[in-house]
């Protein structure tokens, strides 16, 4: 559906729009989380992972009861964005060979989701209060309040450790051996 088209008129129908598009961007998150915490090494932000992946399901709860509340069939429609962000994040994951540097690029592709889901439940909930449903705004600020708190400790984890230890990789000597390798390489001498 696109965003101008004669399937969203009203403003109720704008929010109903986004509050699917919310429930399809957490349930893509529910599914990727279990392979982010499978590839963090550092085990704060494994257990941090772990512990939002639990959030994800009782935000998507929640969600379910908002469209209880506005008489809504709880459905998602596809949301190209978060497809994009994940995609970004499985690339960058598989792309990354250290575990150390890998733990850096993981919390920078988490907050990148969280960014996006601050950004969609920060609308719901000033949409929800203008469309007078107080009753449904309590919801996504419940959400939102997670996912604020989220992207806090995924900044604490990563400024207090994961971004030195990170750094500190790059700044490792090259062993002899890798020497001698590219020393060989430049002059067309097969290392031994
Ligand atoms: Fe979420
Ligand atoms: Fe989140």
């Amino acid at each position: 559906m696109g965003w101008f088209s004669a399937d969203i008129a009203t403003m109720d129908d704008l929010f109903l729009h986004t509050l699917q598009d919310i429930y399809y961007a957490e349930h893509q998150i529910e599914k990727a989380l279990p392979d982010m915490i499978e590839k963090a090494s550092d085990s704060e932000l494994k257990k941090g992972f772990q512990t939002h992946l639990k959030q994800t399901k009782g935000q998507i709860k929640r969600l379910e009861q908002a469209f209880k509340k506005l008489k809504q069939q709880p459905s998602g429609t596809k949301c190209p964005a978060i497809d994009g962000i994940i995609d970004e994040a499985n690339d960058i994951a598989s792309d990354v060979s250290d575990k150390i540097v890998l733990n850096a690029a993981l919390i920078g592709a988490a907050q990148a989701v969280e960014h996006y889901e601050i950004t969609r439940y920060g609308t719901l909930v000033a949409w929800a209060k203008a469309l007078g449903r107080a009753d449904v705004a309590r919801l996504f600020a419940a959400n939102l309040k997670e996912e604020k708190a989220t992207d806090k400790k995924l900044n604490g984890i990563a400024k207090r450790k994961v971004n030195r230890k990170a750094v500190a990789r790059k700044a490792k000597p090259m062993s002899r051996r890798e020497q001698e390798a590219i020393m060989a390489a430049s002059v067309g001498v097969p290392a031994v």
